[in-house]
């Protein structure tokens, strides 16, 4: 991977939570790793008027711990020799013009290459655009001087504030300027499925609805909504995880093998699916989607509240914090093969992966008690935690008679590399300053993901019948999302037992 050219970051929201547990973490593990160039500057913004001392001895808090060591200190100074801070307030002009000087006072070669990190609330996302370029900041007038631009999600919260944002964008920057976060395309595991799907002559052939009898994604998560109630009640993990996150990775799995590696080629293919995807109709949505939300319970021993009772949450909020659903693609390889999403807060575990169940011999000739404990061969691709790659198959167990059993391949990336992987952070801020955005989403993408689950979300909202299930914390859910597969599929896999005590399902 090449070095990027000589840059300076400009953070919005530069002493903000995401900026202090990601965004520097990230940076300063870059520059660890020798991935920086010599010359850069990364100039965090803030409301509050700081000095650049005040702002690294924050950061130094951030990047080190009791355990850091005094060379770990001491290489945590060289970095934030390059860090600066200016006081802005995204309402006042002025404070651009400001943020324009201080540009300007940075040597040439770090100031050519400007990359913009917009990680603010989404209600500053267009008028920071409009600043930036009004002050003629987006301009690539010069040689090979660039000028790039991050936006955090959530990217708008509906098609048409998604659609309004987007041409709001547009009429700043190019597309090619503009790189749209989704951090799950960061991960190094999510990056791997692109590589086994399309590094493999085994598996190519049999990926596509002669082969595979289902596909599920699951998003797990065993935190609830802590501290972020007041972002996430009008979202929800329809839009909080569903229309982002889980259709990317749909995207993909799903996507037709493109006929280069580059990042035109495979988000052209990625927008062909979400665009593929076959709209649930209103008649469906009770039958094809299950929503839950997280009730009190006992988890280990210990009490925990349920999601009504969390800080910044309305009594009688009916946000769902659990999403179940079953999507299908109408194209050639994937028509009639379901898919089925689920994500949650307050499940057993954390874990997201995906997994290909392959269909069954046409004809079996081991009879039933046989290969009753076998179940279907299935690949899950597992993206976090401990992520690998596992397969499973049936063998004989030794002995008389041919009882066959379950038995699987299982690698895990840890066996692979001594170091840890990467956070997606890190590969998405190294990308955006080296100019791939293969890992960012599109325009045409995000809208698409909005087309599908819009008509959803609509029909909650409007329909007071529609159900919302309360699942108690540390259990898979409501069990209602059985029914979304037929009764001869294996239904989802569950990677640990429920760990609730309390069993009280009901209808909220
Ligand atoms: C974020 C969501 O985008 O992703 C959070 O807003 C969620 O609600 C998080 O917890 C999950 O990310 P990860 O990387 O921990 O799976």
């Amino acid at each position: 991977m090449r070095t990027p050219d000589p840059f300076t970051l400009i953070i919005f929201g530069g002493t903000g939570d995401l900026s202090h547990r990601k965004l520097f973490p990230a940076l300063y593990k870059l520059f660890l790793q020798q991935r920086l160039p010599q010359r850069f500057k990364v100039l965090g913004l803030g409301r509050n008027e700081i000095s650049d001392k005040v702002f690294r001895e924050q950061l130094t808090h951030s990047l080190s711990d009791d355990t850091s060591g005094s060379s770990e200190r001491e290489q945590i100074q060289f970095f934030l020799q390059h860090v600066h801070f200016q006081q802005l307030d995204m309402s006042h002009a002025d404070d651009f013009q400001h943020l324009k000087q201080r540009v300007h006072s940075f040597d040439k070669e770090v100031r050519d290459n400007l990359l913009f990190y917009v990680a603010t609330a989404p209600s500053f996302f267009s008028s920071v655009a409009r600043e930036l370029t009004a002050l003629g900041l987006h301009k690539e007038d010069v040689g090979n001087q660039w000028r790039r631009i991050i936006f955090e999600k959530p990217f708008g919260n509906d098609l048409e504030s998604a659609r309004q944002l987007n041409n709001e964008l547009l009429a700043c920057f190019k597309e090619n300027q503009i790189y749209r976060i989704d951090h799950y395309l960061g991960k190094e595991s999510v990056q791997n499925m692109l590589a086994f799907r399309l590094a493999n002559g085994l598996f190519k052939p049999l990926w596509n609805r002669q082969f595979i009898h289902h596909i599920e994604l699951t998003a797990a998560e065993s935190l609830g909504v802590e501290d972020r109630g007041a972002y996430y009640d009008p979202s929800g993990a329809m839009r909080d995880m569903v229309q982002n996150h889980l259709l990317q990775l749909l995207a993909i799995i799903a996507m037709e093998p493109p006929s280069h590696f580059d990042s035109t080629s495979i988000r052209d293919e990625k927008v062909k699916v979400l665009k593929s995807l076959r709209p649930i109709t209103e008649t469906e949505i009770p039958t094809h989607t299950v929503r839950g939300q997280y009730i009190a319970s006992t988890i280990r021993g210990e009490r925990v509240p349920g999601y009504r009772t969390e800080p910044d949450v309305p009594e009688s909020s009916s946000t769902e914090t659990y999403i179940a659903l079953k999507a299908y693609i109408d194209n050639e390889r994937w028509q009639d093969v379901p898919f089925y999403i689920r994500t949650g807060k307050r499940l057993p575990t954390r874990v997201t992966e995906v997994v290909i169940h392959f269909n069954g011999p046409g004809h079996q000739i081991f009879n039933d008690i046989d290969t009753q404990s076998m179940g279907g061969n299935q690949l899950v691709l597992r993206i976090q935690p401990d992520e690998g790659v596992l397969l499973k198959f049936g063998l004989k167990v030794p002995g008389a008679g041919y009882q066959i059993a379950p038995v699987g391949m299982d690698f895990h990336y840890s066996d692979l590399s001594e170091s840890e992987l990467p956070e997606a952070y890190e590969r998405l801020i190294l990308d955006a300053l080296i100019g791939d955005s293969t890992l960012f989403s599109r325009a045409d993408a995000v809208e698409a993901s909005w087309a599908f689950v819009d008509p959803i979300i609509h029909y909650w909202n409007t329909h007071s019948e529609s159900k919302l299930y309360g699942y108690p914390a540390g259990t898979w859910g409501p069990p209602e999302s059985l029914d979304l597969f037929e009764e001869t599929e294996e239904d989802w896999r569950y990677p640990c037992k429920n760990l609730s005590s309390d069993d009280s399902y009901c209808e909220l």
